[in-house]
C-alpha cells in the first residue's frame, strides 16, 4: 500500500507542477498567475475539488512517471464562491502553451456537463495559445463539443469567460458564446487572426493590445463586457457578479440583507437640469434609488449612451437598464441596441427583475445608422423587451419619444408598472421637430419667426410632452415625486412577486440579428 500511495503522490505532484518550474517563471514574469494559483483565488479557500487530474491522451503505460502534458494543459473541477457552488477550469498556460486537444477538451466539457446538470454557473479561466497544432482536427472537434455546450446550457446556468491570456482564432468563440467576458488589461487578447496574418493578407499594421486587448473589446468591439486592472482584480470581480446571479434559470438570485442608498433621495430633485437640453448623469438617479447606491456596471466602456448593470432593491438582485444623457444626447444607436438587448435577455433567462430608466429623445439619426442596419439592431430592445416574462418595471424621467419611447419598455411592450415623473415629456418626436412639421406654415407666415417657433414650441410642450397624456389612457399607472422612486419600485417588485407569464408554444422565435 505505502509503495502505490507514493506512487499517487508523486505523480500527484508532477501533475501540480504544470509545466515545471522555467515555465511558472516566465508565466510570473508576464504578470500572470498560474491556473492552480488563480483557482485559489477565485474560489472560497480550501472548497477546490480537481476532477480529471490524471487526464492523459494516448497514455501508454500506467507506471510510468512520465507525463508529457501534465493534466493535458488544463485544470478542472469545482468549488464554492461564498459559499455556493461553481464549477470551473483554467487552462494552464505552462504545459504546451494551454493549447487545446482531445483530452483537454473532454475535461472542459465534463465541468460544463456536470455544472448543468446540477444546475450551477460555470466559469472558464482562458490562457491558451489556442488548437493544439499536434492534435489537428482532434483539436477542432473538441472545440465543436465545447460550443455545442455552450449553446445548450446557454440560458440555463450562468457562463462566465475570463481572458488572461491569449485566446486565439477558432478559440475565441467558446467565451462569444457566453454570458459575460472579463479581459485583464495588459495580459488578455482576443482575435480570430493575430497582427501577423493580417499584415499579410490586409497590409494593416496593427500591435497586439491594438487588436485585441482589454481595452479594445471593451470599447470598440463590445466582445467584452468588464474590463479588468489585473488579474486579482478580475477574479474579485468575477465574485462580485456572481452574488448577483441564480445559479441557474430556476433558482432565485441570492438574497441580501436590504440597505437604503447611501445617497440622499433629496437631490433627485435637482439633478434633471431646469434646461430640457442639459444633459446629467443617470447613474446619479439610479444610485440615489438602489441598496446601498451600488450600480455595478455591465459592458461600462462600450455604448456609454446607455447604461446597464446590476443593483440590489429591498435586498433582491434587478437588472437595471437606462439612457444616458450625458452622452449622444442618451440616443438609442445601433450598438447601445445590442447592448441592452443582450442585457435584457440575459435578465429574464434567469429571473432577474428588469428596471428601466427612460430618458431618450428616439435613435440615432445619420446615415451610417442606417447603413450599418439601426432598423434591424433596433428591432432587438423592442424583441427583447417583448419577450421577457420577469418583471419589468420602467420609470420615465424626461424625455420619451417616439419609437425610443417603446423600446425602452412602455406599457405596450409588457412593462408592469409604469411610473413618470412629473418631468416626462411622452411624444411622437422633440417639440423642435414637431413644430416645424406641424406649424410650418404658421412659422413661414410669422413676422417674428424665432419668437413665434418659442410660442409653438412651448405649446407642444405643454399639450403633448408631458406624463399627463399618457397617464390618460393607463399607459402610465402613476406620476410620482422623484423622492418616491424607491418606494414605489420596491412596492412595484412586492406587487409583481409571483408573476407568472405564459406564451404561445413554439420552438423558439426568431429574433432580428
Ligand atoms: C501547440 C503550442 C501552441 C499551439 C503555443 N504552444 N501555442 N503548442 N499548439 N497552438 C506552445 C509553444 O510551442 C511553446 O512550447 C509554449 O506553448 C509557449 O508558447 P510560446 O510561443 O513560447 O509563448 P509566447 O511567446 O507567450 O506566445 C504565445 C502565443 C504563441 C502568442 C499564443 O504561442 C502563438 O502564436 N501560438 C500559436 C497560436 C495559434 O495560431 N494557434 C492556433 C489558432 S487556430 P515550448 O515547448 O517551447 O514551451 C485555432 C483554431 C481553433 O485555435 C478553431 C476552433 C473552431
Amino acid at each position: 500500500m505505502e509503495e502505490k500511495l507514493q506512487h499517487l503522490r508523486q505523480r500527484r505532484r508532477i501533475t501540480e507542477a504544470g509545466g515545471g518550474e522555467k515555465r511558472i517563471r516566465d508565466q510570473h514574469e508576464k504578470g500572470k498567475l498560474t491556473a492552480r494559483e488563480r483557482m485559489a483565488r477565485l474560489l472560497d479557500p480550501g472548497s477546490f475539488v480537481e476532477l480529471g487530474t490524471f487526464v492523459q491522451s494516448g497514455l501508454k503505460d500506467a507506471s510510468s512517471l512520465e507525463i508529457s502534458h501534465p493534466g493535458e494543459g488544463v485544470v478542472t473541477g469545482c468549488g464554492t464562491i461564498d459559499g455556493r457552488q461553481v464549477y470551473v477550469f483554467a487552462q494552464d498556460f505552462t504545459v504546451a502553451g494551454g493549447s487545446l486537444g482531445e483530452a483537454h477538451a473532454a475535461k472542459i466539457c465534463r465541468v460544463l456537463d456536470l455544472a448543468a446538470k446540477n444546475g450551477c454557473p460555470v466559469i472558464g479561466l482562458n490562457d491558451s495559445g489556442g488548437a493544439r497544432i499536434q492534435e489537428g482536427v482532434y483539436a477542432l472537434d473538441g472545440y465543436g463539443s465545447i460550443f455545442y455546450r455552450n449553446t445548450i446550457y446557454s440560458g440555463v446556468i450562468p457562463q462566465i469567460s475570463v481572458i488572461m491570456g491569449p485566446c486565439a482564432g477558432g478559440a475565441v468563440y467558446s467565451p462569444a458564446l457566453t454570458d459575460f467576458v472579463f479581459m485583464v488589461n495588459g495580459t488578455g487578447n482576443m482575435f480570430i487572426t493575430g497582427p501577423q496574418v493580417i499584415k499579410t493578407v490586409t497590409g494593416e499594421s496593427v500591435s497586439m493590445e491594438e487588436l485585441g486587448g482589454a481595452g479594445t473589446h471593451n470599447e470598440v468591439s463590445g466582445v467584452a463586457h468588464f474590463f479588468t486592472e489585473n488579474e486579482e482584480d478580475c477574479l474579485a470581480q468575477v465574485r462580485t457578479l456572481l452574488s448577483y446571479l441564480p445559479s441557474n434559470n430556476i433558482d432565485d438570485p441570492p438574497l441580501f440583507q436590504p440597505q437604503e442608498p447611501v445617497l440622499d433621495r433629496e437631490e433627485l430633485l435637482h439633478i434633471i437640469p431646469e434646461n430640457v437640453n442639459k444633459s446629467y448623469d443617470v447613474r446619479e438617479i439610479i444610485r440615489r434609488v438602489v441598496d446601498g447606491s451600488v450600480l455595478f456596471e455591465v459592458h461600462q466602456r462600450y455604448a456609454p449612451n446607455a447604461v446597464v448593470g446590476f443593483a440590489r432593491l429591498g435586498g433582491r438582485a434587478v437588472g437595471i437598464v437606462a439612457n444616458q444623457p450625458q452622452v449622444k444626447a442618451g440616443c438609442l444607436d445601433i450598438n447601445a441596441s445590442d447592448k441592452i438587448a443582450r442585457f435584457v435577455r440575459f435578465c429574464d433567462c434567469f429571473n432577474l427583475p428588469l428596471i428601466t430608466f427612460v430618458d431618450v429623445p428616439g435613435y440615432l439619426p445619420g446615415v451610417e445608422q442606417e447603413w450599418g442596419g439601426i432598423i434591424r439592431h433596433g428591432a432587438k430592445i423592442l424583441y427583447a423587451y417583448s419577450e421577457a416574462t420577469v418583471p419589468q418595471l420602467t420609470v420615465i424621467l424626461r424625455k420619451a419619444y417616439g419609437g425610443a419611447y417603446l423600446a425602452m419598455n412602455a406599457r405596450a411592450l409588457g412593462a408592469d408598472l409604469c411610473l413618470a415623473w412629473p418631468t416626462a415629456e411622452i411624444a411622437v418626436m422633440g417639440p423642435d421637430g414637431a413644430v416645424n412639421i406641424v406649424y410650418r406654415r404658421q412659422l413661414e407666415e410669422a413676422e417674428d419667426k424665432e419668437q413665434r417657433r418659442r410660442e409653438l414650441v412651448q405649446e407642444y410642450r405643454d399639450r403633448f410632452a408631458n406624463p399627463y397624456v399618457a397617464a390618460a389612457r393607463g399607459w402610465i399607472d402613476e406620476v410620482i415625486d422623484p423622492r418616491q422612486t424607491r418606494d414605489y419600485l420596491l412596492r412595484g417588485l412586492a406587487m409583481l412577486e409571483g408573476k407568472r407569464e405564459q406564451r404561445p408554444p413554439r420552438k423558439h422565435g426568431n429574433i432580428p440579428l
